[in-house]
């Protein structure tokens, strides 16, 4: 039986990187006998050209009556006049509530090959192997808001927001990754300053002591955080935080990676579909040239194998391709040394779809 799955390629460099990780998916889906239906969405600025809204109700109901949902990124210049009644971002931000996706997971690995691509030394970043889960439909990102008049101009707010549940169900996924990885639970916030922290805190507290004693769990603030994430990377294993902290921090941990391009993320509710995405976003600057690193999105790819199609072996097979090619030296520009060759998003689109069609025999046997 085919699956279908929504593609909401969106803006910018968008598009490019949903290409190839399409194209990923089908070469190792024919060589496993899996079907897969594709059908494609409008999200984000190309939706607002198209229909006047970020987030279309049809775009909505493809999403609930797929398996998955594959996004590209959202947003670009052309939709940043800052007194736009409805940005690309609300369309982003609004399908991940409308799916209920709490919890946003995102993978950081240091492929031995990369440890020097990006500024850290290698020694700091080499093996690093953690999973940051951040909160995604609550916090700041959802609370109350407004921008009104003030004897000096104006005044703005965005107010955070957390109740025990939406901490509960989200620590206790990560603890439940926790469990399968190493063990390690650090949870993030604010404690010292901001009351909803001090909710984060003793409500992540208790959900870890109650029902995952054998697990190691540690609270730090997210100062701190930023700080040990580049100093000593190697202590984290899960990381719970709220979704703003989540946001700042997963930038800062995809120096460690060797660049933006190559971090996928999986968003998942308690039920319902999956929705994957790269880290990155639109990258304006470089798109239509053909050169967007589609790695983090094919990684994504892989991930929603795993965890919405229930296909291990296919989301294996994508990991070792893009572990392989990256082991055979393709490099897009982020990851290349400066002045050496680099290719192009299809051409690395095209190198991982072909190892995937080389080892597919042997996962297929497996
Ligand atoms: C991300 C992005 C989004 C976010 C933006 C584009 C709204 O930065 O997915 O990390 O802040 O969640
Ligand atoms: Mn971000």
């Amino acid at each position: 039986m085919s699956k279908q799955i929504a593609v909401l390629p969106g803006d910018g460099v968008g598009p490019e990187v949903v290409a190839e990780a399409i194209k990923v998916l089908e070469a190792a889906a024919s060589a496993f006998d899996q079907q897969f239906t594709f059908r494609e969405g409008l999200l984000g600025g190309c939706a607002i050209d198209a229909t006047g809204s970020a987030l279309p109700d049809e775009t909505v109901e493809l999403c609930k009556s797929s398996a998955a949902v594959l996004l590209g990124a959202v947003g670009g210049p052309k939709w940043d006049n800052p007194q736009a009644a409805v940005r690309p971002e609300q369309g982003l931000l609004g399908i991940r509530k409308a799916l209920g996706l709490f919890a946003n997971l995102r993978p950081v690995r240091v492929h031995p090959a990369l440890a020097d691509a990006g500024p850290l030394r290698r020694e700091l970043v080499e093996g690093i192997d953690m999973l940051v889960v951040r909160e995604l439909t609550g916090g700041i990102y959802f609370g109350k808001r407004a921008c009104e008049p003030h004897p000096s101009g104006e005044q703005a707010y965005d107010t955070m927001i957390y109740n025990t549940a939406e901490v509960e169900r989200v620590v206790r996924l990560a603890a439940q990754w926790a469990v399968q990885r190493n063990g390690r639970v650090t949870s993030v916030d604010k404690a010292n300053v901001l009351e909803v922290s001090r909710l984060w805190r003793r409500t992540a507290d208790k959900v870890l002591a109650n029902e995952f004693p054998n697990l190691k769990r540690e609270h730090i603030l997210v100062d701190a955080a930023a700080m040990y994430l580049i100093q000593s990377p190697a202590r984290f294993d899960v990381v719970v935080t709220g979704n703003m902290f989540g946001d700042i921090l997963t930038d800062e941990a995809s120096v460690l990676a060797g660049s933006m391009g190559l971090l996928p993320s999986a968003s998942l509710g308690a039920d319902g579909p999956g929705l994957y995405e790269p880290i990155h976003g639109s990258a304006p600057d470089i798109a239509g040239k053909g050169i967007a690193n589609p790695i983090g999105m094919i990684l994504s790819a892989a991930m929603m194998c795993r965890d919405s199609l229930a296909w291990p072996a296919g989301a294996e097979l994508i990991e070792s391709a893009v572990d392989q090619v990256i082991a055979e030296g393709a490099r897009t520009i982020d990851i290349a040394r400066p002045g050496a060759p680099s290719i192009g998003t299809r051409e690395m689109g095209d190198a991982i779809a072909n190892v995937v069609k080389s080892l597919a025999p042997s996962f297929a046997s497996a």
